[in-house]
């Protein structure tokens, strides 16, 4: 969770080095207007969201109706048909030229992708490697830092998401909520400024998805950036910073957890969280 929003009280000591809270923030996140259709069928109908640097935001709504197609959109896993996204000032699968508008060509995609982790619902960890394997094949593959060095964070990671001591189990030797917390120490070995998490503890037994959402609070408190899509309410209300509720491809209502969650102006909304609570 972000403190840029902490009183100005609780702010400086001598010495310290902190933004004026009036400072303008260029959001990490930034998405405007971005519309996408499946064959003729328009999914997502015009979202504009933006994420500063730091923030949690977690993204509710029905199934369907396009949380999971946003998050796709965000690292150019799916084409946008308008709108534009960008991450950290760079716009995201496009480039402009003068006022004109192209796809980058995959390698930079690729190079964009690095930046912007992504952990699903299922872990898609890869079954022949062991788990410190996992996390150390895209930065030895890709990013070309030497086994050693990779091994050596790969194992830090692990203990960061409590399992230093299953470095050199199979995936098909964790429970669930053991390999959900691999891949997101996956994600983090490839240093992104963003991870997205698409309903990460939704295929976990109930008994498993404390250990991740207890992840996932470290890491916020810790500042990373997050999009959470997720129907864990307790989750978000106390870690997001910004809740948006998203129904038939459009953003329904957006603010902090205290507002969203617990005195939501919309009525879809009210009528969404009475069917999960
Ligand atoms: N690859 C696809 N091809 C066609 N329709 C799709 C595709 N992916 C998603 N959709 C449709 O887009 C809508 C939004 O889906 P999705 O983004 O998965 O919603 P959510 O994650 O909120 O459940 C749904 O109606 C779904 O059927
Ligand atoms: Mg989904």
């Amino acid at each position: 969770m972000t403190t840029s929003a902490a009183p100005a009280s609780a702010a400086t000591s001598p010495g310290t080095l902190r933004r004026a809270a009036d400072a303008p923030v260029e959001p990490l996140l930034s998405a405007l207007k971005v519309r996408k259709s499946y064959g003729g069928v328009e999914v997502l109908k015009g979202i504009s969201l933006a994420v500063n640097p730091g923030q949690v935001m977690c993204l509710l709504g029905p199934s369907g109706s396009g949380k999971s197609t946003f998050l796709r959109c965000i690292n150019h896993l799916e084409r946008i048909d308008g709108g534009r996204i960008s991450v950290n000032g760079e716009l995201v699968g496009y480039a402009q030229r003068r006022d004109r508008i192209f796809e980058m060509n995959p390698r930079e995609v690729a190079r964009q992708r690095r930046g912007i982790g992504m952990v699903f619902q299922r872990f898609n960890l890869f079954p022949h490697m062991t788990a410190l394997e996992n996390i150390t094949a895209a930065p030895i593959g890709v990013r070309r830092i030497s086994k050693q060095k990779a091994k050596e964070r790969g194992l830090e990671l692990l203990d960061r998401v409590g399992l230093a001591n299953l470095a050199q189990s199979y995936p098909a030797q964790l429970s669930g909520g053991q390999q959900q917390r691999v891949a997101i120490a996956r994600a983090l070995a490839m240093d992104p400024k963003l991870l997205l998490f698409d309903e990460p503890t939704s295929a976990l037994d109930p008994e498993l998805v404390g250990d991740v959402l207890d992840v996932m609070r470290t890491l916020a408190a810790d500042g990373m950036t997050m999009v959470v899509v997720t129907h864990e309410i307790g989750f978000a209300r106390g870690a997001a910073d910004v809740v948006v509720f998203m129904d038939g491809g459009v953003v329904v209502e957006t603010g902090p957890p205290a507002v969203v969650l617990d005195n939501p102006q919309s009525a879809r909304t009210k009528a969404f969280l009475d069917s999960v609570m």
